[in-house]
């Protein structure tokens, strides 16, 4: 096939068909550009090396081998969702490309990335030494191990169904209805390593949950910020769109802040039972997993947090009747379409 030269027939070349994937711009528009800015010099001041963290002082045969199961299940648990983050946000980077967001912008999402990729490797790290080869390829050495091997199979089935509908839904919204989601993928993730950082006793974990909170804290204020920018100019549709994916969010984050609800959660029957045990056995371990009571107050104080904001916008919030938030009523959500992330 011969290529056809349109520099041989044109003096300057047609125009760029769009959306193209990359701007040959790096504009300042926005007020709040200078915002961005400063979150993204804090998030290189403060970027930090999973590797480098303690873990030459991690003994694990301190812990009993339920106990290693238990604490290497409850990081399964997350990496459910701190893996998926990676290839979700980066999705979301190649989007703000392709509407040519402003310059800020697209950094302020290139470190998230970056950050979410420190996550997910924290979450490798912790669970190559509890479990070598775990979560799906360590061999179980007590009744409960089996019991959580079988659980986290259940989650990674359920992880990849959410992969699959962010997928498609991504496409089809405007960025100021996918911030909203990520506003209470943010929040809640900022809430859980707030507690567990504050509740760990291995300093390995509890290093690690801190600097995972302040990456997550940024994170917010990227979402923040943003919506500071769109929000003021938000069109009825898209309102309506925010409420559903904040409850849809909830039902989804709902996972790994509290318990999974059946909305979109495929589990075997014994799945929660299995789950509290492990986690009163990664408690007894001095592993600060939540209680349910405590886990329950947490997401309710997020979620109060993500309706102060929304409230700003006059957008309805959805009601959350699991930790006793009133607010409309929304029964319609299609689990294939959810877009939260973490
Ligand atoms: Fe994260
Ligand atoms: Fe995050």
């Amino acid at each position: 096939m011969t290529q056809e030269r349109l520099a041989r027939t044109m003096d300057l070349p047609p125009a760029i068909s769009q959306p193209n994937i990359f701007p040959l711009s790096w504009r300042t528009e926005s007020a709040q550009a200078s915002r961005l800015e400063d979150i993204w010099k804090a998030a290189r001041r403060e970027y930090w090396d999973p590797e480098a963290l303690p873990w030459p002082a991690l003994d694990v045969s301190r812990y009993s081998a339920e106990q290693r199961e238990a604490i290497a299940y409850w990081f399964t648990l997350l990496s459910v969702f701190d893996a998926s983050a990676p290839p979700v946000f980066a999705n979301a980077l190649t989007r703000t490309y392709e509407v040519h967001e402003e310059d800020a912008v697209r950094r302020a999402f290139f470190s998230i990335e970056r950050d979410e990729q420190n996550h997910e490797q924290f979450c490798g790290l912790a669970i190559s030494r509890l479990t070598p080869g775990g979560p799906l390829d360590y061999e179980p050495q007590t009744d409960l191990g089996k019991r959580a091997q079988r659980n986290a199979k259940w989650l990674y089935h359920n992880g990849g169904r959410y992969w699959t509908g962010y997928n498609k839904a991504l496409p089809r919204y405007s960025l100021a209805v996918v911030f909203s989601s990520f506003l209470m993928g943010e929040t809640a993730a900022a809430t859980l390593f707030h507690h567990m950082a504050s509740h760990c006793e291995e300093p390995v974990f509890k290093e690690g949950f801190r600097n995972i909170g302040r990456d997550e804290g940024r994170h917010m204020a990227v979402c923040l910020t943003l919506m500071e920018r769109d929000y003021p100019k938000i069109s009825a549709e898209d309102r309506a769109l925010v409420t559903k994916q904040i409850r849809a969010g909830y039902v989804f984050l709902s996972g790994v802040l509290f318990e999974p609800p059946e909305d979109f959660w495929d589990l075997p029957d014994d799945f929660i039972a299995t789950q509290r045990e492990i986690e009163e056995v990664a408690r007894g371990a001095g592993f600060g997993v939540a209680t349910y009571e405590q886990k329950r107050e947490n997401w309710h104080q997020a979620m109060l947090n993500v309706k102060g904001v929304l409230d700003r916008y006059d957008i309805p919030f959805p009601a959350i009747p699991e930790v006793g938030i009133s607010g409309e009523e929304i029964t319609d959500i299609d689990y294939e379409n959810i877009i939260p992330i973490f």
